[in-house]
């Protein structure tokens, strides 16, 4: 990355280390059993697809969007399904894949939404927990990297829509 306005936060090795770490941690705890795994378009696919390829267990893989309104990137707290769920939930074990939590109102939406279809269970993973802008209490199972209250690019994390192809993770000035 030759923008100087760009700043690396996270490094690609890093990210793969916390990457395999979480993945260990997923294997280790759904040993034997089956995974439906529901990741979070878009921003979650970078993420989904490194941390899927070091699971041992099987897993299923399904997708969901979410159409978050609020101002630039604020999120006020009314969320809705751009794309749904196809997969049946009742009866699995469900683990969410998402790139980051910031105020918590997408995934607390996703969770509620997935709770009432009787999962055997519900956990969620996320790469980055950005814990200081919470303003619904929902606390990840798995967390890769906790971080500031900066916004960040790259690894799947996009600013209108660029730069989640960046394999490391950046500040821009
Ligand atoms: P929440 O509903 O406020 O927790 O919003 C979570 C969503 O906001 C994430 O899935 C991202 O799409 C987006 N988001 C939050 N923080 C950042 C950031 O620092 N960079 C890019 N997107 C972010
Ligand atoms: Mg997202």
């Amino acid at each position: 990355m030759s923008d100087p306005e760009m700043k690396l936060i996270y490094s690609e090795e890093e990210i793969h280390r916390q990457v395999e770490r979480l993945a260990e941690e997923i294997n280790k705890d759904y040993e034997g059993q089956e995974l439906l795994i529901i990741c979070v378009l878009k921003g979650g696919v970078i993420f989904l697809s490194d941390l899927v390829r070091h699971l041992t267990i099987p897993v299923r893989i399904d997708f969901v969007q979410l159409a978050s309104y609020g101002e630039g990137t604020e999120s006020q707290g009314v969320v809705e399904f751009r794309k749904g769920f196809d997969s049946p939930i009742n009866g699995k074990d469900v683990l969410i894949v998402e790139d980051i939590v910031d105020s918590g109102y997408s995934m607390e939406f996703l969770s509620q939404k997935l709770m009432s279809h009787n999962p055997k269970s519900l956990k969620a993973c996320v790469l980055l927990d950005k814990k200081a802008r919470r303003k619904v209490p929902f606390e990840p199972d798995y967390v890769g990297i906790s971080v500031e209250d900066i916004f960040l690019l790259g690894y799947g994390l996009d600013l209108n829509e660029m730069y989640r192809n960046l394999p490391g993770i950046y500040s821009k000035d």
